[in-house]
């Protein structure tokens, strides 16, 4: 069959009759399928339910290493065992580490706030009262992270990304000469939605960022640092370790959880900062709260132990993972593979194909559609019973330019529900694509 973008319009009319017979007929199931949000699967939750058991009411149970009683207040950064434990995971010191509640996004927000009311150091004044704040807003990117700025009032900026992650010759170009910007949204590893990790260059050029303001921060959320899918992992360069070699470390605030290591939403999440910005934080937080659950904090490590205990129970999420990530592209190899130019596949100027990510972790696989087909695709599969994230999450405002992204987690649903979902899918794409071809 040639190309859509190859074809007649006598040959695309035929298309989309075929192509309507064949939704009407899938909508007729009544199909309630949702491959939108980034959840762990049953069976990869399970896999952390021995932690329900790890505490038992001896009194060696809880007690940290430091002697202190879990149960009680106390200890506000985190019991010893579990900054070293994070420490490890996010590749910093001990010292460095702020364990909080159950939720990374929740840190990140407070973040903000923080900034917005109380400033940073190295800032004049707090961002709140400053004449105009901006953030560099990598897209597609974090859905989350851009409601924070709009919450906030803050300004975002779109910044492209690559397949080295955010085009570097902008972010400097924005960071070191406009002193509005304060703060880069960054998922380094496995990027959501793209699956993209940051290249050593990018990420020694965001170590060596000279902010023309003083109170700039990165926000470095390493969501997936262990999350990986495929065999073949990627690697991704220490940005704490770059940045103390040119003296940059305050400009860094980095966030991760278990949310998707144990239990989402009642996981662990933690602050990896500079002393400097430990000290800050220090000041802040007992004002918020007098203890975090460091009952959870004892869980994890008597249940994990070590980070090498996590990489070997990641593995274990891998081997759920992986299938369902493969049934998805497999889908996507099968029904669109004739749709896109191949050598136009990992090129974002790509105006007449479809384009997919084949990422080595995290939770998502990224879709460009054709331009402007994304919001209609997204609306065909809600007609026919498949809830996907909605076309244009993944950029700032909720708009995207070229209305063709659109984000598929394929974590939670089982593999008959997604081979369902990833058929439907395919459907819509090119109903849309045919739609999109046929206009005027
Ligand atoms: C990039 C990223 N950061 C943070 C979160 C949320 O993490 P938490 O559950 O720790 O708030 C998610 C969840 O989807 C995510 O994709």
């Amino acid at each position: 069959m040639p190309r859509y973008t190859e074809m007649t319009t006598g040959q695309l009319r035929e298309e989309l009759a075929r192509l309507q017979n064949a939704f009407e007929e899938k909508a007729a199931e009544g199909l309630k399928l949702d491959m939108s949000r980034g959840k762990p699967s049953l069976e990869q939750l399970d896999l952390s339910n021995g932690m329900l058991d790890v505490l038992d009411s001896s009194h060696t149970s809880y007690i940290a290493e430091n002697g202190i009683d879990v149960r009680n207040y106390g200890c506000l950064e985190g019991i010893p065992e579990a900054r070293r434990l994070f420490a490890d995971i996010l590749g910093i010191e001990a010292d460095e580490v702020f364990i909080c509640g159950n939720s990374s996004l929740n840190m990140m927000y407070d973040t903000v706030s923080r900034g917005m009311l109380f400033g940073f150091p190295g800032g004049e004044k707090p961002w709140g009262q400053q004449q105009k704040i901006r953030f560099l807003c990598p897209a597609p990117g974090y859905d989350r992270h851009f409601a924070i700025c709009e919450v906030f009032g803050i300004q975002m900026i779109t910044v492209p990304m690559t397949a080295e992650g955010p085009d570097m010759n902008l972010v400097e170009s924005w960071v070191n000469n406009d002193e509005t910007v304060k703060g880069i949204w960054c998922v380094p590893q496995y990027s959501n939605p793209g699956g993209i990790t940051y290249s050593d260059e990018t990420v020694r050029r965001f170590a060596n960022l000279k902010p023309a303001a003083g109170d700039f921060r990165i926000f470095w959320d390493n969501a997936y640092c262990v999350h990986h899918v495929t065999e073949t992992p990627d690697h991704l360069l220490n940005l704490m370790d770059e940045c103390k070699k040119v003296g940059t470390e305050d400009m860094v605030i980095m966030f991760t959880s278990t949310s998707k290591i144990s239990f989402s939403g009642a996981g662990v999440a933690a602050i990896g900062c500079s002393r400097r910005n430990m000290e800050a934080l220090k000041k802040v937080i007992p004002m918020q709260i007098i203890s975090f659950d460091k009952l959870n904090q004892i869980r994890h490590v008597r249940f994990f132990k070590d980070v090498e205990g996590i990489h070997e129970h990641m593995e274990k999420h891998r081997e759920l993972l992986y299938p369902r990530f493969q049934m998805v592209l497999d889908t996507f190899e099968r029904e669109l593979g004739d749709m896109y130019v191949p050598e136009l596949r990992h090129s974002r100027a790509n105006e007449t194909g479809v384009h997919w990510t084949h990422p080595n972790g995290g939770y998502f696989i990224s879709v460009d559609t054709m331009d402007g087909c994304a919001a209609r695709t997204v609306e065909l599969c809600k007609q026919a019973g498949v809830t996907l994230t909605g076309a244009g999450a993944t950029f700032p405002y909720g708009k995207d330019p070229h209305d063709r992204n659109i984000r598929i987690a394929p974590s939670y649903p089982s593999l008959e529900e997604l081979q369902k979902a990833s058929d439907i899918f395919c459907l819509c794409v090119k109903l849309a694509t045919v739609e999109k071809l046929l206009k005027p």
